[in-house]
């Protein structure tokens, strides 16, 4: 089967799963595996980097592998193929991507995908200026598309997410397994560059790395950032690889607008905190992550590219070869 431009499909399906690994995933793990057949991409966890300790039902695994899979659908739009998903439950096969007619590229689709290789995960202070209502009102249209929702918090509910987020740290900072967890992925794919070179003022406080890194920040505070909450109906993963998909849809529409995203986990890996969540929504849903919403500082250089694994141990090309 050949593509617009004469390449096999394959060949076009193994580029779109080498432009899915610049998605964002917990600890930097990269918890998933293509497998790349003569007309479609299966999409797989990889249970063996799970992060044990803070996320065994795999909550977190399952929205890094939900964010990797609409990469791979944003990179197949930019190669020219609409792209058919077909959703699993798993455990570990998640998704089917078949290519549909050849599209044409709009500028949308490069811009996207323009997105997805520059965005990072930027942890520095955000610029005393709120997010355009507009923009944050646009991020929540977006998350809906993907059948989830995001709740932006008022008032209190910032002071319940601070408490509750301190709480998660102390937790954690407590447990030698979380601890050994981190260092193990910070060593392994978070450089120093990535960190703060010193604490950020923060009135929600990001999960502790143990240690600073070399990323200059300025002397601001994010009082001017929102924070929200990507909830939805259930605790499954169905959903959870939804709202992956829906993160990776704000995140790049959020570059694009120029809003930076910061995901803010540790409040969900402990269950009290999660369930604390689950009350300041109102027990309106299930909360999988929360996110900061902030305008980057535009006086430092912001954060490097984190490294990837080589696309060989995340692509499987041998039905294909
Ligand atoms: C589900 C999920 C949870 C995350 N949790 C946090 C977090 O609590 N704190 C943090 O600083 N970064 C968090 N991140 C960001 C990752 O560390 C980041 O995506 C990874 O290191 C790769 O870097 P990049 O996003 O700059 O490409 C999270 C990302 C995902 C997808």
């Amino acid at each position: 089967m050949t593509s617009q431009t004469n390449r096999t499909v394959a060949s076009v399906l193994a580029e779109a799963a080498a432009t899915a690994g610049f998605a964002p995933s917990v600890h930097n793990t990269q918890p998933w595996r293509w497998r790349v057949l003569p007309d479609a991409l299966e999409l797989y966890a990889v249970p063996e980097r799970k992060l044990l300790s803070v996320d065994p039902a795999g909550r977190l695994l399952t929205v890094s592998v939900g964010a990797a899979l609409h990469h791979a659908v944003v990179a197949l739009a930019a190669l020219g193929h609409t792209a058919e998903v077909t959703r699993f439950d798993g455990p570990e096969l998640l998704a089917r991507i078949t290519p549909g007619a050849p599209c044409e590229v709009t500028p949308a689709a490069m811009r996207r995908v323009q997105q997805l290789r520059t965005r990072r995960t930027d942890r520095r202070p955000t610029r005393d200026e709120p997010v355009h209502p507009d923009d944050l009102t646009a991020l929540q249209r977006i998350v809906e598309e993907h059948g989830v929702h995001l709740h932006l918090l008022v008032g209190d509910q910032v002071y319940e997410l601070a408490a509750a987020a301190g709480r998660a740290a102390e937790v954690e900072a407590r447990d030698p397994f979380v601890q050994h967890e981190l260092e193990f992925w910070k060593a392994k794919t978070l450089p120093a560059e990535s960190l703060p070179e010193t604490p950020v003022r923060s009135t929600v406080p990001n999960r502790d790395f143990g240690e600073h890194g070399r990323l200059p920040i300025g002397e601001g505070h994010d009082g001017s950032a929102s924070y929200g909450v990507i909830f939805g109906r259930d605790d499954e993963p169905a959903t959870w690889l939804r709202a992956g998909e829906a993160l990776s849809a704000a995140w790049l529409a959020a570059a694009e607008r120029g809003v930076g995203v910061l995901p803010l986990s540790g409040v969900i890996e402990v269950d009290v905190t999660r369930t604390a969540l689950r009350m300041t929504l109102s027990e309106l849903g299930y909360p999988y992550l929360v996110v900061r919403l902030g305008l980057p500082d535009s006086d430092h250089a912001g954060p490097p590219a984190t490294p990837r694994m080589p696309a060989a141990q995340l692509i499987d090309t041998s039905a294909v070869s």
